[in-house]
């Protein structure tokens, strides 16, 4: 089997799905390991394939970016050339398709347009006693004393208050009912949606399950929001507002298109943030002196130190292993000729270990008084499809780390660094980040 390169110099560009037969034993050995061993298959990688190279992952084959200025290309490319949507589709089939994280064009930002008000300005400021006041009630419940695992616990956490932001409801309870129908909703059978060869299984397809499984989060998601009657509709807008639901009213469980644009929301606030803080707790725990420096500086109004490790820590772990986009056109990256159809990857891990010293290091005060490098730095993505909630995040890491250095000190739970997993396209800590919190 000629190797992809080979298939370049001969001039044919990438293809969406020009893999051979053994290419293809070849390829399923590569996206088990990059399912297994994601950093090390992605350096291991680039160490032979330089700036690009292809790689074969569970969603099909992709074509790896791994130097900041393809990077840039592909972020910042002519409107409509490069298609996040599409691509999103294709990593997370059981995504709905009419969302947007999955829409493309103008359909796309009108819907941005509608959300963004959520996550901004006043919203924002609105929302910063609400995150102190989950975090500390939450965390007032973890175990002192003895190892656990934190990452369960950031999950539920920022599962809490991404309901607050969206659906303005609070409360343990609702996180909780929610937290059961989305677990329902990602059925590992429903994840294999995205295989349409499986669609004539019928009512048995993956296709089929993935429908019920949503309808089903539907559902439980009206039933959640009757709590939202209780609420007098002084607070900022949610998500349910700014999509058109009556104040104070439940969505419709037969209404899709709420229901699918919240399970998208839910899906990319919660899990994100709670890799990001797992690994907070993990590299803090290794860190005493960063820990303590933290603490010192908490009660100041400026926190520059806390700035600095939080973008070290979104550096060195960013919770997503991806950022993707399905070429509209044919484009020539580098010196490469990809096909219209091609997927193209950029791997935050690898974008960032560029023009740093020390880049597999956590350097707590490596960004200490300046801002990272967008060019170098993409935890969120880039372009006009940058996270949307990238503010929302920031904000959390702060108020939550600043919680938890100004309460406890940190110790890790075992003699050995976690390793990194992947789950789904995040980023884990392979033991869920196991650490031991102490009383100050
Ligand atoms: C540390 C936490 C987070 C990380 C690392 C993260 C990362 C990302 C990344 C890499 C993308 C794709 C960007 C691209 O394609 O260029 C994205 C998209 C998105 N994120 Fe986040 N995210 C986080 C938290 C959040 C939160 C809290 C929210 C909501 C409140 C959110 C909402 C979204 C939305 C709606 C999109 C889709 C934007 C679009 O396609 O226009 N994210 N995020």
């Amino acid at each position: 089997m000629p190797s992809l390169r080979s298939d370049l110099s001969a001039g044919q560009g990438i293809r969406p799905s020009a893999v051979g037969s053994s290419g293809l034993v070849t390829g399923l050995r590569q996206a088990v390991a990059f399912h297994r061993r994601p950093l090390s298959t992605l350096i291991e990688a680039q160490r032979v394939g330089g700036d690009g190279f292809p790689l074969r992952t569970l969603a099909g084959r992709m074509w790896v970016v791994a130097s900041p200025d393809l990077a840039a290309e592909v972020l910042h490319g002519p409107p409509g050339r490069y298609r996040a949507g599409s691509a999103n589709r294709r990593i997370l089939p059981v995504l709905p398709h009419n969302t947007i994280l999955t829409l493309d064009g103008e359909r796309h930002r009108a819907r941005r347009r509608v959300l963004a008000p959520l996550v901004h300005g006043d919203s924002l400021a609105a929302i910063t006693p609400v995150v102190r006041d989950i975090a500390a009630a939450e965390i007032a419940g973890w175990p002192t004393g003895a190892p656990f695992a934190t990452l369960p616990r950031t999950r539920f956490m920022t599962l809490r208050i991404a309901v607050r932001l969206l659906l303005g409801v609070d409360g343990r309870a609702a996180a909780g009912e929610l937290e059961r129908h989305l677990r329902r909703a990602l059925h590992p059978y429903a994840m294999l949606a995205g295989i349409d060869r499986l669609g004539w299984l019928g009512v048995a397809s993956p296709q089929a399950a993935a429908r019920r499984c949503r309808a089903g989060f539907a559902l439980g998601l009206s039933q959640v929001c009757e709590a939202r009657g209780a609420r007098r509709g002084d607070g900022p807008p949610d998500a349910l507002d700014r999509l058109g639901v009556p104040a104070g009213t439940p969505p419709r469980p037969d209404d899709a298109q709420i229901a699918d644009e919240l399970f998208a929301l839910l899906l990319a606030a919660h899990e994100t943030t709670a890799t990001a803080l797992a690994w907070a707790l993990e590299l803090l725990a290794n860190d005493p002196a960063a820990t303590g420096a933290l603490a010192t500086e908490a009660d100041a109004e400026r926190r520059p130190l806390l700035d600095a490790v939080i973008s070290e820590i979104l550096r060195l772990r960013p919770p997503l292993v991806d950022i993707v986009r399905e070429l509209a056109e044919p484009v020539r990256l580098g010196d490469q000729r990809l096909a219209a159809g091609a997927n193209v990857l950029i791997a935050p891990p690898l974008i960032h270990r560029c023009e740093h010293r020390e880049p597999d290091s956590f350097i707590a005060d490596r960004f200490l008084g300046q801002r990272p490098n967008p060019r170098t730095w993409l935890p969120f993505g880039g372009g006009d499809r940058r996270c949307l909630g990238a503010s929302v995040a920031l904000l959390e890491l702060r108020e939550i780390l600043t919680h938890v250095v100004r309460n406890f000190t940190l110790e890790p739970a075992g003699g050995q660094r976690e390793d990194v997993r992947l789950h789904g396209t995040a980023l884990v800590p392979a033991c869920g980040a196991r650490v031991t919190l102490h009383p100050r």
